[in-house]
């Protein structure tokens, strides 16, 4: 007779102290990016005397690929490729090929500034990659390269969406970080950019990552704002979760336009269903966006430990994990200690 065992499909998932399962794995594959984002990276503290991880300090494919299996056998359904920027990762498709060979790996997606995606959109389809998400936070020029701190333009953001397209993705979504002072008037031109094209942007309320945005409660902008506005311009109606945990509020155009997300992490959190895993470039393992300190998994990988003995330690981790940051978020809990953006992805 068959008992379930460690890897097979009928074990229980494992749930952490609040009841949560893991089902997304968040994989960071270099905390180097090409933009200096000032709610990510900002320049004066990202300069070029910052130490960046070196080529020794990262993760190989194999290993990452080692991890992702062993996610896989904890429940882990969905996988995210972030960075920084993903795609100054070397051979890039190269991983996104190993990932989505895996087994039980239902959803692959990517986030990327969009800079490198001329070259590497159709690389990356043809490597078996499902989804992209493109961050954009302005189609003025001006206004963008004062946020992404580099003078880049939208038309070269854009060019990036619409190589994806070109390689074949179906699914493309937008992410816009949203900052009072900054951006908010660029909200309405961007969802009237998008709407009736297929791609969704989602606007994203700013967040205290890490300890150096200089973020502040009178910076973010609500979300209830922004779908006022969209609202008001565009009617909206409500959309489902399609699963559980998703992190944007879906609405769709009544005219039947597309959609478009709001994700509420500050006024609205969704920490109660929070099933996503984090592994940062480095091999540590975050159980939060927010935590203060990662579980080094580095010393396990590099002794040979096979996906059994990893899944094992993995479940060690989940099972302790009682994270529930943006639940207790006070501008003091702003203040402390906690991981950078860029190392750990969004
Ligand atoms: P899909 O809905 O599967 O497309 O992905 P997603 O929305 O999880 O992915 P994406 O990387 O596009 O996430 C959008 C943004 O939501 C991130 O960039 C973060 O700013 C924010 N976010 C994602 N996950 C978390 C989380 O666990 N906690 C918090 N506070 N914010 C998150
Ligand atoms: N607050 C909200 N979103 C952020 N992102 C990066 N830093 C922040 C922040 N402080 C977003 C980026 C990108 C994703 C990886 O995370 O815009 O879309
Ligand atoms: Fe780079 Fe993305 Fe951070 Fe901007 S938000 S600095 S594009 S990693
Ligand atoms: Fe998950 Fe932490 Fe974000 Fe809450 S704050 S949703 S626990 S990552």
């Amino acid at each position: 007779m068959n008992f379930p065992n460690a890897t097979s499909p009928e074990a229980p998932a494992t749930r952490d102290r609040l009841g949560r399962p893991a089902r997304d794995l968040r994989i960071s594959v270099t905390d180097r990016c090409n933009l200096r984002c000032a709610y990510c990276m900002p320049e004066e503290c990202f300069g070029s005397d910052y130490a960046f991880l070196t080529r020794a300090d990262l993760l190989t494919f194999e290993e990452i690929a080692r991890v992702a299996r062993a996610a896989v056998s904890l429940g882990v359904r969905k996988i995210r490729v972030t960075g920084g920027e993903p795609l100054l990762r070397k051979d890039l498709p190269v991983l996104v090929g190993m990932l989505s060979a895996i087994p039980g790996v239902e959803d692959l997606a990517l986030t990327t500034n969009g800079l490198l995606l001329p070259r590497l959109a159709a690389p990356l389809h043809a490597a078996g990659l499902d989804r992209v998400t493109v961050s954009l936070d302005s189609l003025d020029d001006a206004t963008l390269a004062r946020m992404s701190g580099r003078p880049i333009a939208a038309a070269e953001v854009l060019a990036g969406i619409g190589a994806a397209r070109a390689a074949g993705f179906k699914t493309i979504k937008v992410n816009c970080v949203v900052q009072r002072g900054e951006n908010e008037e660029q909200v309405l031109p961007l969802a009237s950019y998008f709407r009736g094209t297929g791609v969704t942007i989602r606007f994203i309320e700013f967040m205290d990552t890490g300890t150096r945005n200089g973020w502040r409660l009178d910076t973010v902008v609500p979300s209830s704002e922004l779908r006022d506005a969209i609202h008001a311009r565009y009617p909206l109606v409500p959309v489902a979760p399609a699963i559980r945990g998703e992190v944007a509020r879906r609405y769709r155009y009544a005219d039947g336009q597309g959609e478009v997300g709001f994700i509420t992490s500050v006024t609205q959190p969704f920490c109660g269903d929070c099933t996503r895993l984090r592994l940062a470039p480095d091999g540590s393992v975050y159980t939060c966006l927010f935590a203060r300190h990662g579980h080094p998994l580095k010393p396990l990988l590099r002794a040979g430990a096979g996906e059994r003995d990893i899944a094992d330690w993995l479940r060690g981790v989940w099972r302790i994990r009682d994270d529930r940051y943006s639940e207790e978020r006070t501008e003091e809990t702003a203040g402390r200690d906690k991981v950078e953006m860029h190392h750990i992805g969004g």
